[in-house]
């Protein structure tokens, strides 16, 4: 009995044993055959209950086969292991082999967009400037025009931080709602005549979906000197506009509000996409909103210590995540600053 089954254990071993191809399996074999549980030791359980002199010759030859199963699985371990190490040798050497991929990275669409625009700008002679994003509510709101008081707040709540207090008074410290607030800095430090853009992030206190962002950019552009009017608004926003869509653009200008500027526009362009007919893109309007304009009001030349008798000025603010949206095809807003890798390798653009 036990003579036959150590002859069936050697010959299921030697067939399992031609089949194995990596360690793993080998692994396997071993812990089935030689392992606590594995069929040599449940043999030789069988063993305690025979006859003392057969116990021992039938011993014998389990031990026999034991050394032998554990013979070959040492063999087989120096041929998979001298396999492996032939194979790495071979990998090292093989220039046939297809290179490694290097990604090469892309500028965000934001930079992409406001590079473009800034050298348009510059190339019509405005200064580029940045500008803080941690700023005062005089800055932001109260030289533009905007009191305490006044509504236009409620519409640019934003994220409050704590007073910033120096030598001579107490200032509120908020996150900047718009980049306007860096006209008043740049009239001061540079007076006049002065062409500025200021491209920049802006933050909103502002539930996010698809179409709205808590943090998004923005492009400010202001031109001061004599004699500027409404004409020279419309001229530059045109010549700008056409070469950001690589196209001669159809600008409207409808009425609108802003406190810092009076008169104020709204500036609607033509919709590119579907020529007026009306799309998903400028919801069946057959115009696209682009951006809020107007001319500078007195009262913001004089916070910024220019001569409101003497000089006019224009001033304009366009949503540039918007205008990204709309010049790429983003269809939702929150992947501007989401960080996902497919949408900055612009995989899903
Ligand atoms: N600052 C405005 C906003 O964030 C945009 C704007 C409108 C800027 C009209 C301007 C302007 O300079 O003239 O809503």
């Amino acid at each position: 009995m036990i003579r036959k089954k150590i002859e069936k254990i050697r010959d299921k071993f030697q067939g399992e044993i031609q089949k194995v191809k990596d360690r793993s399996s080998l692994e396997e074999i071993k812990i089935k055959y030689l392992g606590r549980k594995g069929k040599i030791n449940s043999l030789l359980k069988e063993l305690i209950n025979i006859p003392t002199d057969k116990k021992r010759v039938l011993g014998q030859e389990l031990n026999a086969l034991k050394e032998e199963i554990n013979q070959t699985i040492k063999d087989f371990q120096e041929k998979i292991l001298t396999r492996e190490i032939q194979e790495k040798e071979n990998q090292k050497i093989n220039l046939t082999l297809p290179g490694k991929k290097v990604r090469v990275g892309c500028l965000h669409p934001i930079t992409r967009l406001h590079s473009q625009i800034e050298n348009i700008f510059r190339s019509m002679g405005f200064l580029i400037l940045d500008g803080p994003e941690i700023e005062s509510d005089y800055y932001n709101f109260t030289a533009l025009n905007i009191p305490e008081w006044h509504p236009a707040r409620e519409m640019h709540d934003t994220f409050y931080l704590e007073n910033y207090q120096d030598k001579k008074r107490s200032y509120q410290l908020l996150l900047r709602t718009h980049t306007s607030s860096m006209q008043i800095r740049a009239m001061k430090k540079y007076g006049v005549p002065l062409a500025v853009l200021v491209p920049g992030r802006v933050f909103r206190y502002e539930a996010t979906d698809a179409r709205h962002e808590n943090t998004f950019y923005q492009i400010e552009g202001f031109l001061i000197d004599r004699g500027i009017t409404i004409a020279n608004l419309i001229g530059i926003l045109k010549t700008a506009l056409s070469q950001i869509f690589n196209q001669q653009v159809k600008i409207r200008l409808r009425p609108g509000y802003f406190p810092f500027t009076e008169p104020s526009f709204e500036v609607d362009m033509f919709c590119y996409l579907c020529q007026g007919k009306g799309c998903s893109v400028c919801e069946n309007k057959g115009w696209l909103e682009i951006l809020g304009c107007g001319m500078i009001h007195p009262n913001v030349l004089k916070n910024g210590g220019i001569d409101a008798k003497e000089y006019t000025g224009f001033a304009f603010g366009l949503g540039s995540s918007r205008l990204a949206q709309l010049k790429y095809g983003i269809n939702d807003a929150r992947l501007i600053l989401g960080g996902d890798l497919r949408f900055l390798r612009q995989e899903i653009l």
